[in-house]
């Protein structure tokens, strides 16, 4: 557990602030972030690549909630996004769109319009007919667009195979052995300039020499493409640190920028990073209380009110999440399926725990900060989760629980 969230008097606390206060004053299912933690996790990478160029460009899918947005923008961090939709949602919070790279596969006109519009930092273009389109509509508009190409740099980064983005199978980034031949064509558009290169090779990584062997890759051509007159300026390593949810031991954050600035060494372009969930993986849990325990013939279940809606990872990839009574109690320990109300069998928070629980209690799924609410649904029409953020002894509720009205208001009923 972090230090940020420990038990004090047998009650965990987030903080200075007890989570039971905080499951009694917003409900359950919640979600609650520290923003102690969040700060430190981004203070880490920055102060790791001080003194060499860089921007880090936070991934905003990890958990798009504008104040966690607006922390990192104060911070000086840059943003990753995937969609016109998260690119909005960067500058509703305040951040600055020359800080912004753009990556994903499917870029729609609108999407490239919008970004073209307020300024981006760069698109990171994934495929031929992508920089065609882009050169389109960037010269409909009078305008010059910034790109990289996303190098698929075919090194396998021993994750889970839903989540493993940088081998030749993968739909992501053009193919290594293509890469120069894009480049060119790129160089001779005239609605593009060329200004960098990224790879993104997959997430929840927890070892370095998958991301050394891919930065290799792409210093590799970084270097041909010099000798051809391309001159980048800028290398974007993407995102991918692994944080730890159960025994995993992955490299810290210093330790992995470290490896990464060994293996820039006398370069001078500069270095772009796009971290989600080291960021924010930790710094955030998932409070749910339990509605039922029901014994049945085989197994016992705690019936809480979270379910894969509200946290999709555990019925997506099988992940696991530690959990934790909130309050410790004396009751007997029993080994617990803990499923949501859906009417799924896949609808599970964690199998096989045990547990010293009644019913009432309230459980904190550990690890949740990351790809938890940013990939939740109104599945069984369940309004979505409040969120919060603690900061000190203070208390903000920086999302509030959605309303079921909300969730049918723009549906018709025809004659
Ligand atoms: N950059 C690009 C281009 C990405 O596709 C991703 C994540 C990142 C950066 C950030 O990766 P991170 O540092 O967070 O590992 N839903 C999955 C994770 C999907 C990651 C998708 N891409 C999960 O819950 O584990």
């Amino acid at each position: 557990m972090s230090e940020y969230f420990k038990y004090r008097d047998d009650t965990l606390h987030v903080e200075k602030v007890s989570l039971t206060d905080i499951a009694q004053r917003f409900g359950t299912p919640c979600y609650v972030y520290s923003r102690a933690a969040l700060t430190d996790a981004y203070r880490q990478f920055a102060e790791a690549l001080q003194g060499r160029e860089h921007l880090i460009c936070y991934a905003v899918k990890a958990n798009p909630n504008l104040a966690i947005l607006n922390l990192f923008a104060k911070l000086g961090a840059g943003f990753d996004i995937v969609s016109g939709g998260e690119l909005q949602r960067v500058l509703a919070a305040g951040g600055a769109a020359n800080k912004v790279v753009f990556s994903g596969v499917g870029k729609s006109e609108a999407e490239m319009r919008l970004a073209l519009s307020v300024g981006i930092r760069c698109f990171n273009v994934e495929s031929a007919p992508e920089l065609d389109r882009l050169n389109e509509v960037a010269g409909s508009m009078g305008m010059i667009a910034p790109i990289s190409l996303r190098v698929n740099p075919d090194v396998d980064a021993k994750t889970h195979p839903y989540i493993s983005t940088g081998l030749k199978q993968n739909k992501f980034g053009v193919a290594y052995t293509e890469a120069l031949g894009l480049y060119r064509k790129a160089a001779a558009m005239p609605y593009l300039r060329v200004t960098g290169i990224d790879c993104h090779i997959g997430s929840q990584l927890t070892e370095v020499s998958p991301f050394i062997a891919a930065a290799e890759k792409v210093l590799a051509l970084v270097d041909q493409l010099k000798v051809e007159g391309i001159v980048l300026e800028h290398i974007d390593l993407g995102g991918g640190l692994g944080i730890c949810y159960d025994d995993e031991t992955p490299p810290v954050i210093a330790e992995y920028a470290e490896a990464l600035l060994q293996a820039l060494h006398g370069r001078s372009e500069s270095l772009i990073v796009e971290p989600g969930r080291v960021l924010v993986g930790n710094a955030g849990i998932l409070l749910t209380r339990i509605e039922y325990l029901k014994h049945g013939e085989e197994k016992n279940f705690a019936i809480v009110d979270a379910a894969m809606n509200d946290l999709m990872r555990p019925a997506l990839y099988d992940a696991f999440h530690a959990i934790h009574p909130v309050q410790k109690n004396e009751s007997t320990v029993q080994v617990y399926e803990v499923v949501g109300p859906i009417c799924e069998t896949g609808d599970f928070i964690a199998h096989g725990r045990e547990m010293a629980v009644v019913q009432g209690d309230v459980l904190a799924v550990m690890s949740a900060g990351a790809y938890g609410m940013s990939m939740s649904s109104n599945y069984n029409t369940r309004p979505r989760a409040a969120e919060v953020m603690v900061d000190g002894e203070h208390v903000h509720l920086v999302r509030e629980r959605e309303k079921t009205e909300q969730l049918y208001a723009s549906e018709k009923i025809i004659d």
